[in-house]
């Protein structure tokens, strides 16, 4: 009986670590240019044939400039290099994005399901962090913040999967170039998934203390 009780605890942890350290799986091949026109499959999209690869496929340049933070009402904006951008990443287990932050500008909490990313500070800085599980593995770290200003030249890890945010408490322009494990990362922003998602009011009231007015003015914004 303990020994069998043993054996489901063990499967159980092997599972749940199997989960934790999941990554993207390895390539098959030396390179899967993904035609973004076949769609995506059960893992990935389907490759071009390797004969019609070019250099210009293995190379990106949409991160080469600043995009215009204040174009958006956060004030600061991520542009993607993920495997819908850049299709030389499909399989490759990678990605990057970079961030422009104008002076209080923020990207709100987010989270990446299915990576991990370093932020790193090309100009001016950020106030940065993450918080952990409120139930994780150890009851010592249960929703902790994790938060610094990070300068430029220096980097940031963002644990899989938590909840993170930017903020430019500077008076420049802050820039940083981020990384991911991932080509396909996932983005969850927390203000739209739960106030422009269409969640009954009375759980966001319940959740946030809130009440009808004032939940319905945020439903307002974020709504489309
Ligand atoms: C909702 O809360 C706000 C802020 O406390 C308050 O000003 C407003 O009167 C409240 N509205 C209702 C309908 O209770």
């Amino acid at each position: 009986m303990m020994l069998l009780a043993a054996m489901i605890l063990a499967a159980g942890l092997m599972s749940a670590f199997h989960i934790v350290y999941a990554a993207d799986p390895d390539p098959l091949q030396e390179f899967c240019i993904a035609d973004l026109a076949a769609g995506p499959v059960s893992n990935g999209f389907p490759c071009k044939l390797p004969a019609l690869a070019t250099t210009e496929d293995f190379a990106y340049s949409g991160l080469a400039k600043p995009a215009d933070p204040s174009r958006v009402s956060t004030g600061g904006v991520g542009t993607l290099a993920f495997v819908k951008e850049w299709p030389a990443l499909n399989t490759q287990g990678l990605s990057l994005l970079r961030l422009d932050i104008n002076p209080g500008g923020i990207i709100s909490p987010h989270t990446h399901n299915l990576a991990t990313e370093i932020l790193y500070v090309l100009e001016g800085e950020m106030y940065t962090g993450f918080v952990t599980n409120n139930f994780g593995n150890d009851p010592t770290i249960s929703n902790k913040l994790y938060a610094k200003v990070v300068k430029k030249g220096e980097a940031f890890i963002f644990p899989r999967g938590l909840l993170h945010f930017q903020l430019n408490k500077g008076k420049v322009l802050a820039s940083s170039l981020n990384v991911l494990n991932s080509q396909n990362p996932g983005i969850q922003l927390m203000p739209s998934a739960l106030f422009g998602s269409g969640i009954d009011r009375e759980m966001l009231e319940k959740s946030f203390f809130m009440n009808a007015t004032q939940v319905a003015a945020l439903k307002n914004f974020f709504e489309e």
